[in-house]
C-alpha cells in the first residue's frame, strides 16, 4: 500500500525511492547537492486550476492573485503566470520582479503596511490594478504622489473588520489588535472624502485578509459578508466598487500522513490537517452574501463586481520538497540527555557502572544540512513538515529519531523542545539511518526560500523546477563562498 503522503503522478515511491514527477529525488540530490529545494510546475498548475474552479461557484469573475510573498523566485513567478495566475506583491522589490517576469500592470495588486513614496510612485507609474491602502494616512500619501505624477491611482482599502480565524496568533491579520489595515469607519470616511470622479484617486475596491492556514470555511463566509456590508454603505456614499478582495489563507494539509502526528496536541493536529476546497468555500460564502443582497433588494450591487483572492500557501506549499542529507549521527540518553535522571532510575537496579550505559536507552540523533535558516517557520511557528527517507521511501518509517539542523542554536531541531506538543517528540524514519542518507521534507514550498538567510555563513541552497515537459531546470544556483561576501564592504 502507498504511504499516505504520496500523491499520484507527483509524489511517488518507485524502487523504494522517492520520485517527484517521475524524477528520482536521490538522483537530484546527487546531481545538485543538498540542501536542495525541488519544485513541481505541474503541481503549481494543478493548484491554480483548483482555485480557478471556484469561479464556477460564484456569479462574478474571479481574479486569482498569487501572493508572491509565499515564494517569489523568478521561475516560480513565471510558472504562476504561465498557469494563468495574477499577482499580489508586498513591496517595491516584488513589484519589480513581477514586472520583470512579464506580469502586466493590470494583473498586479500591491499590499503592505509601510509603503514608501518611491514604491507608490512605481506602482502608480506602472498603472497597476490596485494599491491596497493600509491607512487613511497612506491614502493621502497616494494622492500626493498621484498628483505629482499627474496620474490617477487605483486604490483598494484594506479593512480590519475584527474577524477571528482558528489559525495561529501570529498568522491572524483581520483583528483590530493586528497591525494591518483600517477600521471600516475610517474607510467609509475615505469614500465620502474622495468621490468617484476624483481626479487622482480611483477608490475602486475593498480588501481584507483573515490570516493564513485558515481551517474553517465559515471564516470566509463571514469575511465576504463583511465586505458586502461595507460595499453597501460605500454604495450609499456614492461609490460603485469594481472589486471585493477576500485575501488568501486557504490551507494546505501538512498531515496527509498522520503517522508521526500522535504527539501533537489535538488543536495543532486539526490546524495542520486543515483541508478546504476553495470552490466549496466560495460557494458557501457567495450563497450567504447573495441571500442577504436579495433580502435587502440590492442584488444589483453584486452585478459588476470582480472577486479577488490572494492565495499563496495553497498555490506553492505542496509544490515544493526540501531534500537534505544526514551529516552526523550521535547517541544520547533519552529525556533530553539527562544522564543524572537516568542514573537515578537505575540506582535501585542491579546495574554495574560498566553496563549502565547499555541499560540506558539512547536516542539516536541525526544532524542534517537543512536548518531554520532555510525553513524559518519550523522555528518560529513550529511548523510541521512531514519527513521521509528519499532513499528508502517505501520502507516502514517506524524508528524514532531526534532530528536537528546544522545551525549553532539549540532550537534548530525538528521536534518539540518546549513541551507544548506543537511538534512531535521524535521523527519517524526507517531503521538504521546513517550519515549520507538523503531525506525529504514535504510541503516546503511556501514561506521557506522566501525567508531564507545566510546565518552561520551557510550558503543558500540551489532550487530546481521540474518542468511540465519533464526537464529539470535549475532556477536558483547554490551560493558560492563569494556570494557570502557580495554586499559586504570592507
Ligand atoms: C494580505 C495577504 N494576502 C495574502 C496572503 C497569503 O496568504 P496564504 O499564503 O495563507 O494564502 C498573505 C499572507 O499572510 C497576506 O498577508
Amino acid at each position: 500500500m502507498n504511504p499516505a503522503w504520496t500523491i499520484e503522478n507527483y509524489l511517488e515511491v518507485k524502487n523504494n525511492r522517492l520520485h517527484i514527477n517521475g524524477v528520482s529525488a536521490t538522483a537530484l540530490a546527487e546531481q545538485c547537492g543538498t540542501p536542495l529545494f525541488v519544485f513541481s510546475e505541474t503541481r503549481i498548475r494543478h493548484n491554480i486550476e483548483r482555485l480557478k474552479r471556484a469561479e464556477r461557484a460564484i456569479d462574478c469573475p474571479l481574479k486569482i492573485c498569487y501572493a508572491a510573498k509565499a515564494n517569489s523566485n523568478m521561475a516560480i513567478l513565471r510558472a504562476v503566470k504561465d498557469a494563468g495566475g495574477d499577482l499580489e506583491v508586498n513591496s517595491g522589490g516584488e513589484l519589480f520582479k513581477a514586472l520583470k517576469i512579464g506580469f502586466k500592470p493590470e494583473q498586479i495588486i500591491f499590499n503592505g503596511t509601510s509603503k514608501t513614496k518611491t514604491e507608490l510612485e512605481e506602482a502608480i507609474e506602472a498603472g497597476i490594478y490596485a494599491i491596497q491602502a493600509d491607512s487613511f494616512y497612506e491614502i493621502e500619501l497616494i494622492e500626493i504622489v498621484a498628483q505629482r505624477l499627474n496620474k490617477r491611482a487605483n486604490v483598494s482599502l484594506r479593512l480590519v473588520p475584527e474577524i477571528e480565524s482558528d489559525t495561529l496568533h501570529g498568522l491572524q491579520t483581520a483583528l483590530l489588535t493586528s497591525k494591518f489595515g483600517m477600521m471600516p469607519d475610517e474607510a467609509l470616511t475615505a469614500f465620502r472624502r474622495w468621490k468617484s470622479d476624483d481626479k487622482f484617486l480611483n477608490l475602486c475596491g475593498i480588501h481584507l485578509h483573515i490570516g493564513s492556514q485558515n481551517p474553517k470555511s465559515e471564516s470566509y463566509s463571514e469575511a465576504l459578508q463583511t465586505l458586502f456590508e461595507n460595499l453597501r454603505e460605500i454604495n450609499a456614499a456614492g461609490h460603485r466598487l469594481s472589486h471585493l478582495n477576500l485575501g488568501g489563507g486557504f490551507p494546505v494539509n501538512y498531515l496527509r500522513d498522520q503517522s508521526n502526528a500522535g504527539d501533537l496536541s489535538a488543536a495543532q493536529r486539526d490546524f495542520f490537517a486543515a483541508e478546504l476546497e476553495p470552490e466549496t468555500v466560495l460557494r458557501e460564502a457567495w450563497k450567504v452574501v447573495k441571500q442577504s443582497a436579495a433580502e435587502a433588494k440590492i442584488a444589483h450591487l453584486l452585478g459588476n463586481i470582480e472577486l479577488l483572492i490572494e492565495p499563496g500557501r495553497s498555490v506553492i506549499g505542496d509544490a515544493g520538497v526540501c531534500l537534505t542529507t544526514v551529516r552526523n549521527r550521535k547517541e544520547r540518553p533519552v529525556e533530553n540527555g539527562n544522564w543524572k535522571m537516568e542514573i537515578g532510575k537505575l540506582e535501585n537496579s542491579e546495574s554495574t557502572t560498566q553496563n549502565l550505559k547499555s541499560e540506558i536507552q539512547n536516542d539516536v540523533w541525526l544532524l542534517t544540512d537543512a536548518g531554520f535558516n532555510i525553513l524559518l517557520s519550523m522555528e518560529t511557528y513550529k511548523w510541521y513538515y512531514h519527513l521521509v527517507s528519499a532513499e528508502r521511501a517505501g520502507e516502514a518509517h517506524a524508528t524514532k529519531y531526534k532530528l536537528a539542523g546544522p545551525l549553532c542554536d539549540g532550537g534548530d531541531v525538528y521536534f518539540d523542545i518546549e513541551g507544548q506538543n506543537r511538534l512531535p517528540d521524535y521523527r519517524l524514519l526507517p531503521e538504521n539511518v546513517e550519515p549520507n542518507e538523503v531525506l525529504a521534507l514535504l510541503n516546503c514550498g511556501a514561506y521557506s526560500i522566501a525567508q531564507m538567510f545566510q546565518y552561520n555563513g551557510r550558503q543558500l541552497p540551489a532550487i530546481v523546477l521540474l518542468q511540465e515537459n519533464g526537464e529539470v531546470e535549475l532556477i536558483r544556483k547554490r551560493d558560492s563562498y563569494e556570494d557570502l561576501l557580495i554586499n559586504d564592504v570592507w
